[in-house]
């Protein structure tokens, strides 16, 4: 990988998965790098100070195999760790190379969604209690109401693979009756974790027709192709030799290969990356 520039795509586990397969998608030149902090996994209950510290690790990793540019397909470090990553982080190690997350992106448009002017979010306990949704939304649709619940069953469930169990409908119902309660004009629901999409025809089943289920897959992809034609200094410097490199902290890359495949539609064959 050694004269390769890769884009850099992390996640604590699979769900970043459902990201990378709409960039993959859209994108299908470049070459990449996916990692899973799978031996980590779950981020979503965690402390600040540990998720920062895990994702900045897993970035690392990443910019040492070569990426300047990583995609932090997490919404939980996004939301806990990005910040500091940008202003802090990369200002000590190097300015040159970029991480970019999935909250900006997704705040800049949601608000086209809905009619009612009234959205749900779903997300980990650490993206709500970040309240970081209902700052950028508030940027950029400011006559938009977001009401936020926490789902943090649904990252386990969906890690286990249970998510198209029967058992899963409980808490599927559990946290949409809790959203819902908080107002009955939300037309629009965003899925908030890249998880959640594994759930989405659960989560639809429980939904009137009218409430439209918005994954966040699409709205970073098309938000990573306009970044890249905006910042050519960044797009020069990446390789486009189609390969796709996917990487867990995970001593079982054959349980990662299997899930991993589920998240991202097509066969995925790992490689173990142990964590310094
Ligand atoms: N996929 C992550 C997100 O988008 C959450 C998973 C976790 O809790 O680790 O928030």
């Amino acid at each position: 990988m050694a004269d390769k520039q890769p884009i850099g795509i992390f996640d604590s586990g699979y769900g970043g998965l459902t990201v990378f397969r709409s960039i993959a998608k859209q994108l299908p030149d470049f070459d990449y790098i996916y990692l899973g902090d799978n031996a980590r996994a779950p981020y979503g209950n965690r402390s600040f100070n540990t998720i920062h510290q895990y994702t900045w690790e897993g970035v690392q990793i990443l910019f040492d195999l070569g990426c300047p540019l990583v995609i932090l397909a997490c919404n939980t470090a996004s939301a806990k760790a990005l910040r500091t990553i940008q202003q802090r982080d990369l200002q000590q190690l190097d300015p040159s190379k970029r991480v970019l997350g999935v909250i900006r992106p997704t705040a800049e448009v949601i608000g086209n969604y809905t009619k009612s002017k009234e959205i749900g979010v779903l997300g980990t306990r650490g993206t709500v209690q970040s309240g970081s949704y209902l700052m950028e939304i508030n940027n950029f649709f400011p006559d938009v109401k977001v009401y936020q619940q926490a789902a943090p069953l649904w990252v386990p469930l969906i890690e286990n693979a249970e998510y198209d169990q029967p058992g899963a409908d409980y808490f599927v119902k559990k946290y949409l009756d809790q959203v819902l309660a908080q107002s009955d004009k939300i037309d629009t629901l965003l899925l908030a974790c890249t998880h959640y999409p594994l759930l989405k025809a659960k989560i639809e089943a429980y939904l009137p027709d009218h409430i439209k289920v918005v994954p966040q897959g699409d709205i970073v992809s098309s938000s990573l192709v306009d970044y890249l034609q905006r910042h050519p200094e960044m797009t020069s410097r990446l390789s486009k030799g189609k390969s796709k490199h996917f990487l867990t902290t995970s001593d079982d890359t054959m349980d990662f290969d299997h899930h991993a495949s589920l998240f991202y539609g097509e066969p995925v064959l790992s490689e173990y990356v142990p964590l310094k």
